[in-house]
């Protein structure tokens, strides 16, 4: 059968099939959760990011740290960290009567809590079906890890249908990212899986905060079931409200669907999603979440509309929508109805400044658009010539597993060394630069 014959059909076939997820998310609304209570941070999934001579927080249950088996001092709730190498370590933690195994949970990073960057990235859609580019993912990973941010949120939809051969897929992909990297479920991962069960034992808890100094990061689930829109619950909305009561000199929003958007699509004819002077996928709870949000002056961060990535201030908020890294997932069926575009998108995340708690950068990175070669010149020179084609620049923190100094046009380039190792740290500007790095 020739489909193209039914294409006139298809607006009245979507629109059915629209109203059909419309009642089926009124009739199952929310997704299920998995939210941290706070004595169970830090743990693998949820590490605690720290500096060198910083702390951490705990909650005020656990009495007792050890870090690599080493006893850490804990004050008014604070883990302090002494003379520890920059990268992973071992947790163990006393609760009562039980001492527990965190296992990897604490990672120190060459950041200072006063001028350090973070990366968001999401809708990373690892495809069963369809065309899947693969090298894309890897490649976006490892032009993250070679960035070197202080960590990285990864905001949902790793998958096109939350199956298992997919999260292997992922998993795979992310593997070259030495960073900490925290997980936020997207809509796709509710396909199969709306208690997100399955998710949560990969990835652990679904909704939690972390701080790094007087950073706070709320990262939320208010998604639907089956895919469907999301909305938040009065019971989401307490949680939400709880975490970002927490202390913080400068808070994040952080989840996968958006909260307030500018941008048209097809969905902005239903009511629910088109509220005039914005749009929203957060259907319910809408304006009591905005309320908490003007409330702690909360920066929203998310992705799922894989395209667009401009910031869109409303009622002096900041939203950013964050575009896709892959454009693995094309939209299927409205993709083919609206001849394309919508959800194409791809290649991208967004890279977050912040020094002494402002935000000072927001952009987001095509990885086709900024290269960056390393190239041994001799035992004790390496160069690196990077290609930046933005039209701004880009925060780099570049590892060197030596002692290192570093300049570009023969101009010193700021160099951060703790222990044997070397982070050379600038923005590169647009255009070709060549840095060259000496070992000292
Ligand atoms: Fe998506």
């Amino acid at each position: 059968m020739n489909l193209t014959r039914l294409k006139p059909y298809l607006p009245s076939l979507f629109f059915v099939l629209a109203l059909c997820v419309l009642v089926l998310s009124l009739w199952r609304p929310h997704a299920g959760h998995h939210r941290m209570e706070e004595g169970d941070f830090p743990n693998e999934y949820v590490p605690a990011v720290t500096w060198p001579l910083g702390y951490f927080e705990v909650a005020p249950e656990i009495e007792n740290v050890w870090i690599d088996n080493v006893p850490a001092r804990v004050e008014n709730g604070r883990v302090w960290v002494d003379n520890l190498t920059i990268g992973w370590h071992q947790l163990k933690v006393r609760r009562g009567d039980s001492i527990e195994d965190r296992g990897r949970a604490l990672y120190v990073t060459p950041f200072g809590p006063d001028n350090f960057f973070w990366v968001f990235v999401t809708d990373v859609h690892i495809a069963r079906f369809g065309k899947y580019l693969r090298e894309v993912a890897e490649n976006g990973f490892k032009l993250i890890n070679e960035i070197g941010p202080a960590f990285v949120f990864c905001g949902g939809d790793v998958t096109d249908y939350a199956l298992d051969s997919e999260y292997e897929g992922f998993l795979k992909c992310r593997k070259s990212l030495e960073l900490p990297l925290y997980m936020i479920p997207g809509n796709h991962e509710t396909y199969i899986d709306p208690d997100l069960d399955h998710w949560s034992e990969m990835f652990g808890p679904t909704d939690y905060s972390v701080k790094f100094g007087d950073a706070l990061f709320v990262a939320a689930n208010v998604l639907g079931p089956y895919r469907s829109w999301g909305g938040a619950t009065r019971e989401d909305l307490e949680w939400i409200d709880n975490q970002l009561s927490r202390d913080g000199k400068i808070k994040f929003f952080l989840n996968h669907l958006p909260v307030v958007y500018s941008q048209t699509t097809i969905y902005t004819i239903f009511p629910l999603i088109n509220r005039g002077e914005y749009n929203t996928c957060v259907c319910r709870g809408t304006e009591e979440l905005l309320e908490i949000l003007r409330r702690e002056n909360a920066i929203s961060v998310f992705g799922h509309w894989h395209v667009f990535d401009e910031p869109f201030v409303y009622e002096n908020l900041l939203f950013f929508h964050v575009p896709s890294l892959t454009p693995n997932s094309k939209g299927g069926l409205i993709r083919w109805l609206l001849g394309g575009g919508m959800m194409a998108g791809g290649y991208g995340f967004y890279i977050f400044r912040v020094e002494n708690w402002k935000l000072t950068y927001a952009h987001p990175i095509d990885i086709r658009k900024l290269e960056i070669v390393r190239e041994k010149a001799s035992d004790s020179v390496v160069v690196v010539r990077i290609r930046n084609d933005h039209p701004y620049p880009v925060p780099l923190n570049l590892k060197f597993d030596f002692r290192c100094g570093a300049s570009i046009d023969g101009k010193p380039v700021s160099c951060v060394t703790y222990g044997q190792v070397s982070w050379v740290r600038f923005d590169a500007p647009s255009g070709l630069t060549t840095l060259t790095v000496r070992r000292i």
